[in-house]
Parts: C-alpha cells; sequence; structure tokens
C-alpha cells in the first residue's frame, strides 16, 4: 500500500482546492472540500431561519445537528465530488458571499466540528485522499503523510476570490470580498477549538507571486518523493 494521505490547510482563498483537485487528479485520489461541508451546515443555519439580524443561534443549530445530512458525491462531468445537503445537491448554493460571511461563525461550533471531522476522518480512512481545510494536518489527519500550509498576500486573495464571484454572477464589491477574507481569517485562526495553524510538519507554500503551474509542479513533485520513499520503506 503505497498510497498516502495528503492534508492541504492555509488561509482563506489561498487556491487550497485548486490545488487539492489537480493533484487528485494527477494521483488518482479522491477529493475531499472540508470547508464545503462547513459551507453546507451554515446554508442549512440560514434556510431554517436559524440566522436572523445578524444573530447565529447555536442551541438551535447544535439541536439540529442529527437532522443534517451530508454527502459528497463524484460528478465526472466536472471531475469532482459535489455537496449534497439532505439529499439536495448545494454546490452553487454554497460558495456565495452571505455564506462566507456566517460560515466561520458555524465553525466555531465544537458540535459542528465534531460531526464534519468524524465524517471526513471515515472518509480519508483508507488513505489515497486529498483533503483540504484549516484543521486537516492538525486535528483531522495528524499523522498525513505530506501536510501542505498555503499562504499569499490579503490583496491577491480577495482579487483572486472577487474574480471568481463575479464570474458566477454574484454581485458584490471588492471590498466587501476582502473584509470577508480578513475576518474569516482572523476568525478561523483565534477560535478556542482547532483553530487554523500550521502543523510542524507542513511544508509552507505562499503563492502570491507563484503560478498556478509552478506551483502544481512543485507540489507533485513533493507528493512523488513521499510515495516513492513510502514504496522503499514498504
Ligand atoms: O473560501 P475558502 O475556500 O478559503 O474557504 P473554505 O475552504 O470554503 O472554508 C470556509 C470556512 O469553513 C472557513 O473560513 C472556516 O471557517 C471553515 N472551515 C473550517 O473551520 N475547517 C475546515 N477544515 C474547513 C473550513
Amino acid at each position: 500500500m503505497s498510497k498516502i494521505t495528503i492534508a492541504i490547510d492555509g488561509y482563506s482563498s489561498t487556491g487550497k482546492s485548486t490545488i487539492a483537485r489537480q493533484l487528485a487528479k494527477a494521483l488518482g485520489y479522491i477529493y475531499v472540500d472540508s470547508g464545503a461541508m462547513y459551507r453546507a451546515v451554515t446554508l442549512y443555519a440560514l434556510k431554517a431561519e436559524l440566522i436572523r439580524d445578524n444573530k447565529l443561534d447555536k442551541e438551535k443549530l447544535i439541536e439540529s445537528l442529527p437532522s443534517i445530512f451530508l454527502q459528497l458525491s463524484f460528478n465526472p462531468k466536472k471531475g469532482y465530488a459535489e455537496v449534497y445537503l439532505n439529499n439536495k445537491n448545494v454546490e452553487a448554493d454554497i460558495r456565495n458571499l452571505e455564506v462566507s460571511k456566517y460560515v466561520s461563525r458555524v465553525a466555531e461550533i465544537p458540535e459542528v466540528r465534531r460531526k464534519l471531522v468524524a465524517i471526513q476522518q471515515e472518509m480519508g480512512k483508507n488513505k489515497g485522499v486529498v483533503m483540504d481545510g484549516r484543521d486537516i494536518g492538525t486535528v483531522v489527519f495528524p499523522a498525513a503523510d505530506l501536510k501542505l500550509f498555503l499562504n499569499a498576500a490579503p490583496d491577491k486573495r480577495a482579487t483572486r476570490r472577487y474574480k471568481e464571484l463575479l464570474e458566477r454572477g454574484d454581485k458584490v464589491s471588492f471590498e466587501e470580498v476582502l473584509q470577508n477574507v480578513e475576518f474569516r481569517d482572523r476568525v478561523d485562526s483565534t477560535r478556542d477549538v482547532s483553530p487554523l495553524k500550521q502543523a510542524e510538519d507542513a511544508v509552507v507554500i505562499d503563492n502570491t507571486d507563484m503560478g498556478l503551474e509552478e506551483q502544481f509542479e512543485r507540489v507533485l513533485n513533493l507528493a512523488n518523493h513521499v510515495i516513492s520513499q513510502k514504496k522503499k520503506d514498504a
């Protein structure tokens, strides 16, 4: 068994999902977007009106957790898994700024994290997985074979996310996207449970001035090195 586990963590909009998808495709691994799960729970909270006047009813959301059923289902046309919330494909509904505005508040709740981390660990139990998020290398898979920690300058990250949202047809301003990126970085890094932090054994990649191809080549080389090392040790 030479399949490995790859954990990718980092600040918001650092291109974690892009590199994770590229790697999973090249290696024939499963890609899991853990952030999509936190986003789906946030969408549930919005739809159930557990968020009103900017206030999240944490108690009610915790009570509702048993009725939140999440699945990731591979879409061969798109080449990645899409998120289903209570059997409905919500992929197109979870990436907007409304969900981004509240997701870090939802992700602070220990009961929410406990539920999602258990699903994520189950998905990765047979290795051959690339998972991205905030606590993958520290909490979900502390023994991952390869850990990456991504970062880039905040204005660069906000520019990338702003373009993505405009391409989707969302009406947003650059200023509000930048504010959201900075807000989530702050909440995600300072929360009590599983805060975003670099694992000691993570390889840090700052892609402020790095092209996608260059980044992919570097990361694929790293992964292949770890895989061949593993084969030797077997
Ligand atoms: O927007 P971006 O792709 O950077 O973020 P995401 O991966 O979609 O994650 C959205 C939010 O979910 C983050 O800002 C965190 O608050 C939360 N999250 C988390 O707490 N732990 C994870 N493993 C993944 C995401």
